[in-house]
């Protein structure tokens, strides 16, 4: 694979976007990986800290379900199944969900191809916990509010939802790629009856570090 070139990334990403077809290009990022997943590079490789810290402070108890939205190479979907979760956890990149099959061999997490925006009708009112981790933020316009739509719809009554993503201030970065959300944009995930139990904003570990929201909120 060529090394990642920031330009040539945002420039296919916005062809995609304009050309009304903002989900043609994920795919991509995993077969130009060619098997190396470090050359995914919005992969961590790592379950995120701050799902880690909920999931020791909230532990689950028999048949508890969580679904990871757009998993990517599957580190969540797997912190979140060893802390005893049921876990489903899908992309709409067949070589992602291949590669997290091969990453994990023997793993409990369900993993599936399916898009957030044809989800299977059964997801609905059908998980305790829904971890999104920065999917909204590579999306355009109207398909931000349908994820976030089609999200919260997979939550069961008293249900958790953890969004992660990066941050921006109101009116800023507006031609962003990602578009990181700002403080109005994922405060209307209380427009959904659903209350805010946390809500962290915090800068990363990147050089130079790159603002965060990590917010929860229960159904
Ligand atoms: C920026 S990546 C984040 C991946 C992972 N959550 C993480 O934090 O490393 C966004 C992911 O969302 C997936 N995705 C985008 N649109 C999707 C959709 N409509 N349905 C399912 N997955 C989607 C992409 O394929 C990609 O893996």
């Amino acid at each position: 694979m060529s090394e990642f070139d920031p330009v040539k990334y945002k420039k296919m990403v916005k062809d995609h976007q304009d050309n009304d077809n903002p989900l043609g290009w994920f795919d991509s990022i995993y077969t130009d990986a060619k098997g190396h997943f470090e050359n995914v590079f919005w992969a961590d490789l790592e379950a995120s800290p701050y799902l880690l810290k909920w999931l020791e402070a909230n532990a689950s108890t028999a048949s508890t379900k969580a679904i990871a939205i757009g998993c990517g190479l599957g580190d969540d979907a797997e912190a979140m199944s060893n802390a005893g979760y049921e876990v489903t956890a899908f992309d709409i990149s067949p070589e992602a969900i291949k590669l997290c099959k091969e990453r994990y061999p023997k793993t409990k997490v369900n993993y599936l191809v399916e898009d957030l925006f044809n989800a299977p009708a059964s997801w609905i009112n059908n998980f305790d916990l829904v971890f999104e981790c920065n999917t909204i933020q590579v999306l355009p316009g109207k398909y931000r509010i349908q994820a976030r739509d089609s999200m919260v719809s997979f939550l069961k009554k008293d249900g958790h939802i953890l969004v992660s993503c990066r941050s921006r201030l109101k009116g800023k970065q507006e031609d962003a790629i990602p578009l990181p959300l700002d403080k109005d944009e994922i405060d209307c995930f209380k427009d959904y009856a659903l209350s805010e139990k946390s809500f962290l904003i915090y800068d990363d570990t990147q050089e130079p570090s790159v603002p965060h929201f990590f917010a929860v909120y229960q159904k």
